[in-house]
C-alpha cells in the first residue's frame, strides 16, 4: 500500500519533472552583466568592466547576438506568456549620424549566421525580405529611416514578424500618467532609455520611457499576435537582442535586463546600479576644443593686430613730454592732430625749408589754417629755453607779428605751429619771378609794419625781446600783405633793464652787425639787420651776392654814398630821389620817384625782373 502510494508519487513527481523540463519557466534579472553567467554573445558582442553589455561600438558594419542560453518551453497546452524589462542605451559618435538601432529577438535559433548587419538589425536577411522563411519575432528600435521597409521615421519602435517589414509600428514617445499625454522621445540621444515588452493572450505591448519614469499605463504599441501561429513548429524559444551598424554607427548598449514568463513576477530593475554608460565626449571634446583653440587663435590674433595698430600709432605719434611743460600744456599740440592737419607732412602742403627745418601748411579741424615748421635736432639741450621762450612768444601781441598758436615736442622733433600767412614770405615776392612784383607803397607798408614790430619787440612787450634773425625771408605777408615777422628760432628775451646774456654770434651773413664779433646781441644788433633789410627791400637784392664782382657783393658797401650837395638838395626836397636800381652803382641815375608820403600813392611800380634780368 504504502510502496504503491510511494510508487504513485514517484510517478507523479517524475512526471512533474518531465514536465517542468519541457515547460521551463524562466524568471531572471541582470541587474548589470558582469558574470555573463548563461549568455550566449557573438558579433561585437562583449561585456565591459563595469558590467555594461556592449552590443556595438561605433564601427561601422557591425552586428551582435546576444541570448539568454536557456530556451523558454511552450507546448499547445499552456500558452506562452512572457513579459520583459530591460535597460538600453543608443549613444551617436558625435559628430556622425547614428545608427542602425537593435530589436528584442525571440527565435527558436540562436544561430544568425545568415542574417546581415545595417538595416536587418542582425535579424534578417535580403532573402527574408517580405518572404518569412524563418521564425522570429522582434521589437526594433530604429534610428535610420528606411523606405523600402516602410518605416515612418528614423525613430521608431516596430513589431516584426519574420520580416523587416514591420507590423506594428509607432514613433518613439511615452504616454505620461502626470501630464496625461504623449512625451516624444529620441532614442538617439545616448541617455539609458526602459523598454517593456509583454505578451499575453496573443496580445504583445511595447512601452518605452525615460529612466526616471515609471512604467506608462498605456503601452506604445499594442499588436495581437498569435505566437503559436509565429512559431507553429518549435516547442522552445530563446530570448535575446541584437544589433547592427551599417556606415552610420552608434553605441549600443544594454544596462540591465530582468524577463519571466508566464506569469511570474518580474523582478524590478534597480535603476540606482545601473553601470555607467560611456559618453563618447572626447571626439566631442576634440571638436569643441579645436574650435575653442580656433577662436581662441582668432580672439588673440585680433587682440594682436588692434595692440599692434594701438602701439603704431603710439609710436607713431608719440610725443615727449616732460614734468616742466606742464605748465605749458595749454600751448601744446598732439602730434596726431598736427599729423592729421597737414596729412602726414604730405608734400602737397610743403611751403618751405628754412634753415631750422622743413614749413608744411595744413588745416585743424574748424579749417583752421596753420603753418607748421618741423625742426628735427639731435640733442635736447635747449629744447627747454626753446619752448619757454615760445610760450612767452604766444603772449607777444602784435599785428606785425605772424602769430604762434603752439608748439608740439617728440623725440629729436620739434613742431612750431603759427598761423597760416596766404602770401607767403617777402623773399619770394622780392626775388621770385613768379611771384607778384609789390609796389613802392606796399613795401613801405611792410618796412613800417616790421619796424613797428620790431619797436613793440624792443619797448613794447614785458620783456626786452631780440630777434635776431630779421631778413626777408623771415618776413611773412598776410592777406592784405601786411608784413609780419616770424621765425623766432634765434630770439632771446631779457627783462628791460638788463642786458643778453653772450650767446654766440648768430643771425644770417649781411645782416649781422659788426659789434656782433663781440658775441654781445643788443636791440641795436637788430636794428644794424633791419637797416640791411631795409635796403634789402628798396633794392630788390639780397645783402649778399657771393656770385657778383667783389665790389658790389656785399650791399652795405656797394651803396654808394652821395656827395652833400646832394644831401642838401634832397633834405630840402629841392632834387627828386634817384632811382634806386639793384645793379647799378647807387645815385649815378635820377629819376622822377620822390619818396615821400605824396610820391606813395602814384608811384611808379617796382620792378624786381629788371633787377634780376642783369
Ligand atoms: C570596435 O571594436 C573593434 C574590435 O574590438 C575595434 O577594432 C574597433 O576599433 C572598435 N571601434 C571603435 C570605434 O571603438
Ligand atoms: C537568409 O537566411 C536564411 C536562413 O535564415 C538562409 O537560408 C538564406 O540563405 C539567407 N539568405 C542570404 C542571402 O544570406
Ligand atoms: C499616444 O500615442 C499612442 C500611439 O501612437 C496613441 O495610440 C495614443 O492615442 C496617444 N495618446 C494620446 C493621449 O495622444
Ligand atoms: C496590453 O495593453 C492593453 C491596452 O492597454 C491592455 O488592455 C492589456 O492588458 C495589455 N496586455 C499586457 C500583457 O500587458
Ligand atoms: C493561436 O494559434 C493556435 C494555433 O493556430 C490556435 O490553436 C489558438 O487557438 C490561437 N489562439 C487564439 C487566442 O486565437
Ligand atoms: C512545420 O512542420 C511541418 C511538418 O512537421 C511542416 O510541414 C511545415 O512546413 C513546418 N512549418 C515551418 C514554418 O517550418
Ligand atoms: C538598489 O541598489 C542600491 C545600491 O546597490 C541599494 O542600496 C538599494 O537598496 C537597492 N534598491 C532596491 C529596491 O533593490
Amino acid at each position: 500500500m504504502t510502496c504503491g502510494l510511494l510508487q504513485k508519487i514517484l510517478v507523479i513527481t517524475c512526471f512533474h519533472l518531465i514536465y517542468l523540463s519541457s515547460q521551463q519557466e524562466l524568471n531572471f534579472v541582470y541587474h548589470s552583466f558582469g558574470g555573463q553567467e548563461n549568455l550566449y554573445l557573438d558579433g561585437s558582442a562583449t561585456v565591459l568592466p563595469n558590467g555594461l553589455l556592449q552590443l556595438t561600438n561605433a564601427s561601422d558594419h557591425q552586428m551582435a547576438h546576444v541570448f539568454y542560453k536557456k530556451p523558454i518551453g511552450f507546448s499547445s497546452s499552456k500558452p506562452l506568456s512572457f513579459s520583459t524589462h530591460f535597460i538600453c542605451a543608443l549613444v551617436p559618435r558625435p559628430g556622425f549620424e547614428g545608427g542602425h538601432g537593435m530589436a528584442f529577438v525571440v527565435s527558436p535559433s540562436m544561430d544568425f549566421s545568415h542574417a546581415e548587419s545595417d538595416r536587418y538589425l542582425g535579424v534578417f536577411n535580403v532573402s527574408k525580405n517580405g518572404s518569412p522563411s524563418s521564425d522570429v519575432l522582434a521589437v526594433e528600435l530604429d534610428t535610420i529611416l528606411n523606405p523600402d521597409f516602410e518605416d515612418i521615421d528614423n525613430n521608431h519602435v516596430g513589431i516584426d514578424v519574420h520580416s523587416p517589414l514591420s507590423v506594428g509600428t509607432a514613433t518613439a514617445s511615452y504616454y505620461s500618467d502626470i501630464k496625461g499625454n504623449n512625451q516624444s522621445i529620441n532614442l538617439l540621444t545616448g541617455k539609458p532609455l526602459q523598454v517593456w515588452v509583454e505578451y499575453e493572450d496573443t496580445m504583445l505591448n511595447v512601452s518605452i520611457a525615460p529612466l526616471e519614469v515609471q512604467k506608462p499605463s498605456q503601452p506604445l504599441l499594442s499588436q495581437p499576435i498569435n505566437l503559436t501561429e509565429v512559431f507553429p513548429n518549435s516547442s522552445r524559444l530563446f530570448v535575446g537582442f541584437s544589433a547592427a551598424t551599417g556606415t552610420a554607427t552608434s553605441y549600443q548598449y544594454i544596462l540591465s535586463w530582468s524577463f519571466c514568463t508566464n506569469g511570474g513576477s518580474l523582478q524590478t530593475l534597480n535603476i540606482s546600479r545601473l553601470p555607467e554608460v560611456p559618453q563618447p565626449r572626447s571626439e566631442h571634446k576634440n571638436y569643441s576644443q579645436l574650435i575653442t583653440i580656433l577662436l581662441g587663435f582668432i580672439a588673440t590674433m585680433g587682440l594682436g593686430v588692434l595692440i599692434g595698430v594701438y602701439l603704431f600709432k603710439k609710436c607713431k605719434y608719440a610725443e615727449v613730454t616732460e614734468e616742466w611743460e606742464k605748465e605749458f600744456g595749454a600751448h601744446r599740440f598732439s602730434y596726431e592732430s598736427l599729423y592729421k592737419a597737414t596729412k602726414g607732412f604730405n608734400k602737397d602742403g610743403f611751403l618751405g625749408k628754412g634753415g631750422f627745418g622743413e614749413v608744411y601748411r595744413g588745416t585743424l579741424l574748424l579749417s583752421r589754417e596753420i603753418a607748421v615748421k618741423r625742426m628735427f635736432h639731435n640733442d635736447d639741450q635747449g629744447v627747454k629755453q626753446f619752448v619757454s621762450e615760445v610760450v612767452s612768444m604766444r603772449c607777444l601781441k602784435h599785428r606785425n607779428l605772424v602769430p604762434l598758436l603752439g608748439y608740439c615736442r617728440r623725440k629729436h622733433e620739434l613742431l612750431l605751429v603759427s598761423e597760416y600767412m596766404p602770401n607767403g614770405s617777402l623773399d619770394e615776392h622780392l626775388f621770385d619771378d613768379e611771384k607778384l612784383v609789390l609796389s613802392w607803397p606796399q613795401r613801405l607798408v611792410i618796412l613800417k609794419g616790421i619796424a613797428s614790430a620790431l619797436c613793440y619787440l624792443h619797448t613794447g612787450a614785458d620783456q626786452v625781446v631780440l630777434h635776431r634773425d630779421i631778413k626777408a625771408s623771415n618776413i611773412l605777408l598776410d592777406g592784405e600783405f601786411n608784413g609780419r615777422l616770424g621765425d623766432f628760432g634765434m630770439a632771446r628775451f631779457h627783462d628791460h633793464g638788463e642786458y643778453a646774456c653772450p650767446t654766440g654770434a648768430v643771425g644770417t651773413i649781411g645782416y649781422m652787425a659788426p659789434e656782433i664779433i663781440d658775441m654781445v646781441a643788443s636791440t641795436g644788433t637788430d636794428v644794424y639787420a633791419f637797416g640791411v633789410f631795409m635796403l634789402e627791400v628798396t633794392c630788390g637784392r639780397r645783402p649778399v651776392e657771393p656770385q657778383l664782382q667783389c665790389e658790389k657783393r656785399v650791399l652795405v658797401k656797394w651803396v654808394s654814398r652821395p656827395t652833400m650837395e646832394q644831401v642838401v638838395l634832397y633834405l630840402n626836397n629841392s632834387l627828386p630821389l634817384p632811382d634806386v636800381s639793384p645793379y647799378t652803382v647807387g645815385f649815378s641815375s635820377y629819376s622822377s620817384v620822390l619818396i615821400d608820403a605824396a610820391s606813395l600813392v602814384a608811384s611808379r611800380s617796382w620792378s624786381a625782373s629788371s633787377a634780376s634780368s642783369s
